[in-house]
Protein backbone atom coordinates (compact mmCIF):
# COMPACT_ATOMS: atom_id res chain seq x y z
CA UNK A 1 0.00 0.00 0.00
CA UNK A 2 2.37 2.96 1.17
CA UNK A 3 4.95 1.62 -2.11
CA UNK A 4 2.05 2.48 -3.83
CA UNK A 5 1.35 5.52 -2.87
CA UNK A 6 5.09 6.48 -3.52
CA UNK A 7 5.23 5.25 -7.17
CA UNK A 8 2.23 7.66 -7.68
CA UNK A 9 4.21 10.74 -5.83
CA UNK A 10 6.85 9.71 -8.45
CA UNK A 11 4.14 9.65 -11.43
CA UNK A 12 2.79 13.26 -10.07
CA UNK A 13 6.48 14.57 -10.05
CA UNK A 14 6.71 13.14 -13.67
CA UNK A 15 3.22 14.96 -15.30
CA UNK A 16 4.58 18.25 -13.61
CA UNK A 17 8.46 18.15 -15.26
CA UNK A 18 6.84 17.08 -19.15
CA UNK A 19 4.30 19.81 -18.22
CA UNK A 20 7.13 22.38 -17.84
CA UNK A 21 9.21 20.90 -20.98
CA UNK A 22 5.89 22.50 -23.10
CA UNK A 23 6.37 25.86 -22.04
CA UNK A 24 10.01 25.37 -24.45
CA UNK A 25 12.34 25.88 -21.27
CA UNK A 26 15.07 23.67 -21.83
CA UNK A 27 18.81 23.92 -19.71
CA UNK A 28 19.20 26.57 -16.93
CA UNK A 29 22.56 28.19 -17.88
CA UNK A 30 25.03 31.36 -16.86
CA UNK A 31 25.61 33.89 -19.62
CA UNK A 32 28.40 36.59 -19.50
CA UNK A 33 28.02 40.18 -20.61
CA UNK A 34 30.26 43.14 -20.42
CA UNK A 35 29.19 46.19 -21.40
CA UNK A 36 29.18 50.25 -20.35
CA UNK A 37 26.47 52.07 -18.98
CA UNK A 38 26.66 55.67 -20.06
CA UNK A 39 25.30 58.33 -17.13
CA UNK A 40 25.27 61.77 -18.69
CA UNK A 41 24.05 64.45 -16.48
CA UNK A 42 25.22 68.04 -18.39
CA UNK A 43 24.51 68.93 -21.94
CA UNK A 44 21.43 69.14 -23.95
CA UNK A 45 20.44 65.93 -24.09
CA UNK A 46 21.55 64.51 -20.64
CA UNK A 47 20.50 61.22 -19.46
CA UNK A 48 19.87 61.88 -16.13
CA UNK A 49 17.55 63.74 -13.95
CA UNK A 50 17.51 64.35 -10.56
CA UNK A 51 14.10 64.05 -9.36
CA UNK A 52 14.49 64.74 -5.74
CA UNK A 53 16.36 67.50 -4.52
CA UNK A 54 17.52 67.76 -1.25
CA UNK A 55 19.88 70.80 0.78
CA UNK A 56 23.02 69.55 1.53
CA UNK A 57 24.84 69.93 4.52
CA UNK A 58 28.15 68.59 3.27
CA UNK A 59 28.29 69.88 0.10
CA UNK A 60 27.71 66.22 -1.32
CA UNK A 61 26.62 65.98 -5.26
CA UNK A 62 24.50 63.28 -3.58
CA UNK A 63 22.67 63.72 -0.03
CA UNK A 64 20.84 61.45 1.54
CA UNK A 65 17.60 61.30 -0.01
CA UNK A 66 18.32 62.60 -3.55
CA UNK A 67 16.71 60.37 -6.40
CA UNK A 68 17.80 60.42 -10.18
CA UNK A 69 15.99 58.63 -13.12
CA UNK A 70 17.95 57.36 -15.74
CA UNK A 71 17.48 56.23 -19.43
CA UNK A 72 21.14 55.75 -19.82
CA UNK A 73 22.85 54.36 -23.31
CA UNK A 74 24.32 50.70 -22.70
CA UNK A 75 27.57 50.47 -25.55
CA UNK A 76 29.65 47.58 -26.07
CA UNK A 77 32.76 49.76 -25.96
CA UNK A 78 33.34 52.29 -23.46
CA UNK A 79 32.47 55.63 -26.03
CA UNK A 80 29.54 56.71 -26.25
CA UNK A 81 29.58 56.80 -30.01
CA UNK A 82 30.64 52.58 -29.76
CA UNK A 83 28.16 50.07 -30.68
CA UNK A 84 24.72 50.47 -29.05
CA UNK A 85 23.31 47.59 -27.43
CA UNK A 86 19.86 48.78 -25.54
CA UNK A 87 19.31 52.01 -22.37
CA UNK A 88 19.49 51.23 -18.46
CA UNK A 89 16.40 52.62 -16.99
CA UNK A 90 15.43 53.59 -13.51
CA UNK A 91 16.40 54.84 -10.38
CA UNK A 92 19.69 55.74 -8.28
CA UNK A 93 18.41 56.66 -4.90
CA UNK A 94 20.65 58.20 -1.97
CA UNK A 95 19.71 55.76 1.21
CA UNK A 96 22.87 56.35 3.16
CA UNK A 97 23.18 58.85 5.97
CA UNK A 98 27.08 58.92 6.38
CA UNK A 99 28.18 57.65 2.85
CA UNK A 100 26.95 57.51 -0.50
CA UNK A 101 25.17 54.63 -0.59
CA UNK A 102 22.87 54.41 -3.58
CA UNK A 103 20.02 52.08 -3.84
CA UNK A 104 19.53 51.22 -7.73
CA UNK A 105 16.60 49.75 -8.93
CA UNK A 106 17.23 49.88 -12.70
CA UNK A 107 16.00 47.78 -15.75
CA UNK A 108 18.70 46.69 -18.86
CA UNK A 109 16.83 46.50 -21.68
CA UNK A 110 18.52 45.39 -24.57
CA UNK A 111 17.61 46.20 -28.23
CA UNK A 112 19.82 44.69 -30.35
CA UNK A 113 20.52 41.06 -32.04
CA UNK A 114 19.03 38.05 -30.01
CA UNK A 115 18.41 39.70 -26.85
CA UNK A 116 16.35 42.55 -28.46
CA UNK A 117 13.55 42.75 -26.32
CA UNK A 118 14.57 40.93 -23.34
CA UNK A 119 15.18 43.03 -19.93
CA UNK A 120 17.08 42.11 -16.74
CA UNK A 121 16.61 43.85 -13.57
CA UNK A 122 18.60 45.14 -10.93
CA UNK A 123 17.89 45.72 -7.16
CA UNK A 124 20.67 46.37 -5.17
CA UNK A 125 23.01 48.55 -3.14
CA UNK A 126 25.63 50.80 -5.16
CA UNK A 127 28.36 52.90 -3.33
CA UNK A 128 29.32 54.55 -6.16
CA UNK A 129 33.10 55.24 -4.82
CA UNK A 130 33.96 51.83 -4.51
CA UNK A 131 35.79 50.14 -6.83
CA UNK A 132 33.94 47.25 -7.40
CA UNK A 133 30.01 46.98 -6.55
CA UNK A 134 28.07 44.11 -6.69
CA UNK A 135 24.60 43.81 -7.10
CA UNK A 136 22.09 41.62 -7.33
CA UNK A 137 19.86 40.98 -10.94
CA UNK A 138 16.41 39.63 -9.59
CA UNK A 139 14.50 38.84 -12.51
CA UNK A 140 14.10 39.37 -16.57
CA UNK A 141 11.67 39.32 -19.21
CA UNK A 142 11.68 37.22 -22.46
CA UNK A 143 15.38 35.50 -22.78
CA UNK A 144 15.42 35.88 -19.60
CA UNK A 145 12.73 35.07 -17.75
CA UNK A 146 13.52 33.14 -14.10
CA UNK A 147 16.56 35.34 -14.27
CA UNK A 148 18.84 35.59 -11.01
CA UNK A 149 22.68 36.46 -10.71
CA UNK A 150 24.62 38.96 -9.75
CA UNK A 151 26.35 42.68 -11.67
CA UNK A 152 29.67 43.88 -10.98
CA UNK A 153 30.06 47.44 -11.46
CA UNK A 154 33.01 49.44 -12.11
CA UNK A 155 33.21 53.47 -12.56
CA UNK A 156 35.75 53.75 -15.66
CA UNK A 157 35.28 57.77 -15.92
CA UNK A 158 33.61 59.58 -14.01
CA UNK A 159 34.16 63.93 -14.04
CA UNK A 160 33.61 65.39 -10.92
CA UNK A 161 32.41 68.70 -12.92
CA UNK A 162 29.65 67.40 -15.01
CA UNK A 163 28.69 64.67 -13.16
CA UNK A 164 29.15 62.49 -16.15
CA UNK A 165 29.87 59.15 -15.40
CA UNK A 166 31.04 55.73 -17.35
CA UNK A 167 30.54 52.55 -15.31
CA UNK A 168 31.76 49.18 -16.98
CA UNK A 169 29.38 46.32 -16.29
CA UNK A 170 29.96 42.77 -15.82
CA UNK A 171 26.85 40.70 -16.16
CA UNK A 172 26.54 37.23 -15.04
CA UNK A 173 22.95 35.82 -15.25
CA UNK A 174 21.17 32.67 -14.86
CA UNK A 175 18.42 32.38 -17.65
CA UNK A 176 16.95 29.58 -19.68
C1 LIG B 1 27.55 64.84 6.66
O1 LIG B 1 27.62 65.60 7.82
C2 LIG B 1 27.19 64.92 8.97
C3 LIG B 1 27.17 65.92 10.13
O2 LIG B 1 28.38 66.59 10.26
C4 LIG B 1 28.12 63.74 9.22
O3 LIG B 1 27.70 63.02 10.35
C5 LIG B 1 28.08 62.83 8.02
O4 LIG B 1 29.00 61.77 8.16
C6 LIG B 1 28.39 63.59 6.75
N1 LIG B 1 28.14 62.75 5.59
C7 LIG B 1 29.02 62.56 4.62
C8 LIG B 1 28.55 61.74 3.49
O5 LIG B 1 30.13 63.05 4.64
C1 LIG C 1 14.44 45.41 -32.01
O1 LIG C 1 13.09 45.05 -31.93
C2 LIG C 1 12.20 46.12 -32.26
C3 LIG C 1 10.79 45.66 -31.96
O2 LIG C 1 10.52 44.43 -32.55
C4 LIG C 1 12.42 46.52 -33.71
O3 LIG C 1 11.57 47.59 -34.05
C5 LIG C 1 13.86 46.94 -33.90
O4 LIG C 1 14.13 47.21 -35.24
C6 LIG C 1 14.80 45.84 -33.41
N1 LIG C 1 16.16 46.37 -33.43
C7 LIG C 1 17.20 45.69 -33.94
C8 LIG C 1 18.49 46.41 -33.95
O5 LIG C 1 17.08 44.57 -34.39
Amino acid sequence: MAKSHHSLTIFFIFIVATTGNKHGYKKEKLSHFHLYWHDVASGKNPTSAKIVTVPSRNNSAAPFGTVFMNDNTLTEGSELSSKFIGRGQGLLASAAQNEIGLLMVMNFAFETGKYNGSTISILGRNTIFSKVREMPIVGGSELFRFARGYVQARTYKFDLLSGDATVEYDIYVMHF
